[in-house]
């Protein structure tokens, strides 16, 4: 496996290559980010992973310079999953001069849900995206469920934009309990990780209740929201939408229940497919 760290050093030692695979990673690297590399290694003819903390996606209370850094972990685990080359450039390597070029996705995409609690993070994602797709020339890219509306906005950009790049979604892996794993799961203390649970069991009452013909998604919204306040989360949002762009259901539409919610200072996200 071979780490670079320049954008010349990655196009030189891809250029033989004729169908390289991305899996895009902020690093501290879980099971779930190495099944993703999993999954892409057979549809490339070489699997790359990036690793880049990127900034235009945090705001400025967020945790950008606490968000961990463990690249050598990360190498490890990377290399025992047959990962072939890792693209972990610095700031300065990828944003030389501020990225004032930048990926604004449609609002109706981007500013709900993620976007509507954390102002220009979709921007953020698109445009380190768009220049890790520009920098890899990858054919394939594979993403996460986990960051559903992530993966949804992504797609749309890859079409919009006409990318030569097929984009694949992996299914979110979870701890025994339940609970996806999360790269912020190491922030909760030892009794907030055994609470952590409650936001998959949320969603998983709300998947439950909409396979039983439940209707009125107002009210179930409503009831898993006060369910988890009254456990001392803070929920941002718990509901349940269309998958294939996210808006408010019609009679027919294959669903997904989506939640995000504060417990203690760290902020968790979560979603089923019903
Ligand atoms: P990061 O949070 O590191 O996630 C990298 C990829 O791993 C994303 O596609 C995400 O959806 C996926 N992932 C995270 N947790 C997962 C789990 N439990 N099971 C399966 N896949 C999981 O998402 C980002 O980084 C960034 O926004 C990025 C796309 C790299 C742009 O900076």
């Amino acid at each position: 496996m071979k780490i670079v760290h320049t954008i010349a050093d990655l196009r030189a030692h891809l250029a033989h290559y004729k169908r390289p695979a991305l899996v895009p990673t902020m690093g501290n690297l879980h099971d779930g980010h190495l099944a993703l590399v999993r999954q892409a290694k057979p549809l490339g003819d070489v699997t790359v992973a990036s690793i880049f903390v990127n900034r235009l996606q945090f705001a400025p209370h967020e945790d950008f310079d606490t968000y961990p850094r463990t690249l050598e972990a990360d190498a490890a685990k990377l290399e025992a999953v047959g990962c072939d080359v890792i693209f972990a450039p610095s700031e300065q390597e990828l944003y030389p001069e501020p990225q004032t070029y930048k990926v604004q996705p449609p609002t109706e995409l981007a500013d709900m849900l993620e976007g509507y609690f954390r102002p220009g993070f979709f921007t953020g994602v698109c445009t380190v995206v768009l220049k890790l797709f520009n920098c890899v020339q990858p054919r394939v890219a594979v993403f996460g469920k986990k960051d559903y509306q992530q993966q949804m906005i992504i797609r749309r950009m890859v079409q919009q934009f006409a990318l030569p790049i097929e984009i694949h979604t992996g299914d979110t892996l979870r701890a025994p309990d339940g609970l996806a794993l999360s790269s912020r799961n190491g922030y909760l203390s030892e009794t907030e990780r055994a609470e952590a649970v409650q936001l998959s069991l949320a969603l998983k009452g709300m998947a439950e209740a909409l396979q039983k013909g439940e209707q009125n998604i107002a009210q179930l919204e409503g009831l898993a929201m006060k369910k988890l306040t009254d456990r001392g989360w803070k929920p941002d949002y718990l509901v349940a939408r269309r998958r294939s762009d996210l808006q408010a259901p019609q009679a027919g539409d294959a669903l997904v229940v989506l939640g995000a919610a504060r417990l203690g200072t760290t902020r968790l996200i979560d979603n089923l497919e019903v």
